[in-house]
């Protein structure tokens, strides 16, 4: 262990015993760098490991305070296996059913993979649509073909050069939202019958993509704390052909955790050992609760291996189904692949977010949004805390919006998932985020929505069924 990942765990294990407590302030980084005998910079990276993990917050010229905590949270290596094997997926028939079956708007969406719109600026996004309808020169019907909008692109490219992400714009494709780009940058480097290594639990959608594209998928399983576990990728990349691998660094979907940057920087490593292709899903790399925003894996990359994939689906527009890929190396194959498939992304749409990030206040948008979402994860934990079952184990995420649970006893999330639904609430079992169903136990709720009386109600229904269920 490095030593500021050593002084993270110290500080973490003080929270987990009671011995700091919510809202209680930490040692300064001045005076912690003089009570372990280690530099400031240690302490900070220390500290941005515990921000991260969602265990403190920083408060702008006031310090570091501790983050309020589940009244249990999964424990490490909750998932670790050393066994590696492929197979193939067939998950959509159970993905669909459950997924159909929350569309009904008068159910409470706890399963759903959105936000709530409440959050989001739509007047103002309404208005860089118009301006980009009304100005429409036909000309851009054809400029505006892959690889996209100029001056999108230019604004995606900046946000990269903000944060010292190593992309230029020459390697940004708009796409139609993020699924696109990664369907397309998974077509691009497999054939049917290769084998990709994901997550467990992983996003539906990349089994669903797997799926499609007749892929085998081999499972490396996710640890609640410090993400995917390098040691079985390392061993599955020994034995196996494994032609690309698919994961999300940040606020995984449905864990939430997000992997430090020295594990982030290993597992480039070891992907560019093997020459494997990364596909990244970082759509909520945005919705960080911390000081600062998580670096992708992309930052990492040196050889154009990694496909960061991205969206503004997530972070401000739902709906207008604008994305991206930084695809590095690949960038000229996935252009062609959108040109064969959809020709492009919708024009109009392409401006609009263009002038919205010019010109709308991207950033105060994004600030207050992270707030409000910070706020909601602490009522959905503090409901869980009143309402579930004693055993009830939960993650606490340093971004995104969803809460990854294991439920005690037998409890089995299909047949919670089928009682809530006849109570009108929706949630997202475990199995759908498995290629070989496992997960009974655990089930994904989504934070994402402002804390209406009506979700408060509707978790302690479910508090209610899942101690029935025990
Ligand atoms: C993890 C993850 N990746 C990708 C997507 C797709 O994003 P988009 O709506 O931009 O296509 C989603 C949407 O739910 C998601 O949760």
């Amino acid at each position: 262990m490095k030593r500021y990942e050593q002084l993270a765990h110290d500080i973490a294990e003080s929270i987990r015993s009671g011995v700091l407590v919510a809202g209680q302030r930490i040692p300064s980084v001045r005076h912690a760098s003089k009570t372990y005998g280690v530099n400031a910079s240690t302490v900070f990276q220390a500290y941005y490991l515990l921000e991260n993990r969602g265990l403190i917050r920083s408060k702008p010229r006031s310090g570091y305070f501790v983050c309020s905590q589940p009244r249990q949270s999964l424990p490490d290596r909750e998932h670790s296996q050393m066994e590696v094997t492929s197979t193939a997926v067939d998950v959509s028939e159970l993905v669909f059913s459950v997924l159909g079956s929350v569309r009904d708007p008068s159910i409470i969406p706890l399963g759903s993979a959105f936000p709530s719109p409440k959050l989001f600026p739509m007047q103002r996004l309404a208005r860089s649509m118009a301006k980009a309808t009304r100005l429409m020169d036909m000309r851009s019907v054809v400029a505006d073909l892959p690889p996209g909008n100029h001056d999108l692109r230019r604004q995606i490219a900046l946000r990269y050069v903000v944060e010292n992400v190593p992309v230029n714009m020459e390697e940004v494709v708009v796409t139609s939202g993020a699924m696109e780009a990664l369907n397309l940058c998974l077509q691009a480097v497999t054939s049917p019958g290769d084998l990709v290594a994901i997550e467990s639990p992983a996003f539906y959608g990349s089994l669903q993509v797997l799926e499609r594209l007749k892929l085998k998928a081999v499972e490396i399983p996710v640890d609640s704390r410090t993400g995917i576990d390098l040691e079985v990728l390392g061993k599955a990349l020994e034995h196996h052909p494994i032609k690309a691998c698919w994961l999300m660094s940040n606020f995984q979907n449905p864990v939430g955790v997000t992997m430090d940057d020295a594990s982030k920087k290993s597992l480039v490593a070891l992907l560019r050992k093997h020459q494997v292709p990364l596909i990244e899903d970082d759509v909520y790399n945005e919705l960080y609760f911390s000081s600062h925003p998580p670096k992708p894996a992309k930052s990492f990359d040196e050889e154009g291996l990694v496909m960061h994939c991205c969206s503004f689906s997530k972070s401000l527009a739902p709906g207008y189904r604008v994305g991206w890929a930084a695809a590095g190396q690949f960038a000229r194959q996935i252009e062609r692949l959108k040109l064969m498939t959809t020709i492009s992304a919708s024009i109009p749409a392409q401006a609009a977010i263009a002038d919205y990030l010019e010109y709308g206040g991207y950033d105060r948008h994004l600030r207050k949004l992270r707030h409000n979402l910070e706020v909601q994860q602490n009522q959905m934990i503090a409901a869980i805390n009143r309402y579930f079952p004693d055993g009830t184990r939960v993650t606490k995420p340093g971004g995104g919006y969803f809460l990854w649970l294991e439920l005690p006893g037998n409890v089995d999330s299909l047949k919670l998932f089928k009682l809530a639904l006849a109570q009108g609430i929706s949630i997202a079992p475990g199995p759908i985020f498995s290629a070989t169903r496992g997960f009974r136990q655990y089930v994904r709720l989504n934070y994402g929505h402002p804390w209406e009386q009506e979700f408060e109600k509707a978790m302690e229904v479910l508090g209610r069924i899942a101690t029935s269920l025990k």
